[in-house]
């Protein structure tokens, strides 16, 4: 029986807790989440993790795997430490890591405790294939990420630019990885992921697109390299339970911890 501590209990996180609550292997016995976030982690523990307790902070002892679905304060606060006492984490949020220096801590605090640090693929998929084509050497990687133009409101796109206006796909950013996750944090996660995968924040390429013609986001991914090529394309859907999140995250979180739980795993 695995015991899991589960930090950040919102979009994500109690979709997760839903999809799990009837998971043999493993038990989510602790939820961290700010005094802010506590309320309404006690509602989403009450229908469907009503043995986990509700704190600020991991347990230091009795805890065998963290998943962090928080946000890059909670890395900061929770997950370095946990990893540094020989904690195994899980961290959705991989847009953190375009921070200066936050890999570089997080593989510290890991190898202090003797222990892995995984970052889950999330919205995107083939990581394991770009991964692996690593290995042989990538010669390019571009992620291009495509949305409505009203879902970059609130961007450094709409500077000089009526997104309301546009009738045709227009690209509204190119540039490396780095750039993008700067600029555009919320698309940080895909192209953090696709990077760190592949020819690291400096080397990808990043385009970013507000397309009138899309309702989803769309993901695409091209890679070259001495394996060969490959372009991969994901129209991803909101999860039903919850519009504010892509169902494949949510879904890559549970795999993920239940592949620590499974004598075999994929
Ligand atoms: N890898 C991916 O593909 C991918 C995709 C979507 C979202 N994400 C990331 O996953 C994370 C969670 O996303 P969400 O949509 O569930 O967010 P959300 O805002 O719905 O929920 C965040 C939760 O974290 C808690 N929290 C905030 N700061 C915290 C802290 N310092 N310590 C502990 N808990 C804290 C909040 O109280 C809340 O319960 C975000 O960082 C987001 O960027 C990753």
């Amino acid at each position: 029986m695995l015991r899991v501590a589960l930090i950040g209990c919102g979009a994500i996180g109690s979709s997760m807790l839903e999809l799990l609550r009837s998971d043999a292997g493993l038990r989510i016995v602790a939820i961290v989440v700010p005094a802010s976030g506590s309320e309404a982690a006690r509602d989403v523990a009450r229908r469907f993790a009503p043995e986990a307790l509700v704190q600020d902070s991991v347990p230091a002892e009795g805890i065998d795997l963290v998943v962090e679905a928080a946000g890059h304060a909670a890395i900061e606060e929770h997950v370095l430490a946990a990893l540094a006492r020989g904690t195994p984490c899980l961290v959705a949020s991989v847009g953190a890591l375009s921070a200066a220096g936050l890999p570089e801590r997080l593989e510290a605090a890991a190898r202090a405790g003797g222990t892995q640090v995984q970052l889950i693929a999330g919205a995107i998929g083939a990581i394991d294939a770009l991964a692996a084509a690593g290995t042989g050497g990538l010669d390019t990687v571009r992620y291009t990420g495509r949305k409505p133009p009203s879902a970059w409101k609130g961007t450094p796109a709409e500077h000089g630019r009526n997104l309301d206006a546009l009738t045709q796909a227009t690209v509204i950013f190119e540039g490396s990885a780095r750039e993008a996750s700067a600029l555009y944090p919320k698309n940080a996660n895909v192209a953090a992921t696709v990077s760190l995968a592949g020819l690291g924040l400096d080397r990808t390429q990043v385009r970013l697109v507000a397309d009138p013609a899309v309702t989803d986001n769309v993901h695409t991914v091209e890679a070259q390299g001495a394996f060969g090529q490959f372009e991969l394309t994901m129209r991803n859907k909101p999860l039903a339970a919850n519009p504010k999140t892509s169902a494949l995250t949510v879904y890559s979180a549970v795999r993920a911890l239940r592949n620590r739980a499974a004598p075999l795993c994929i």
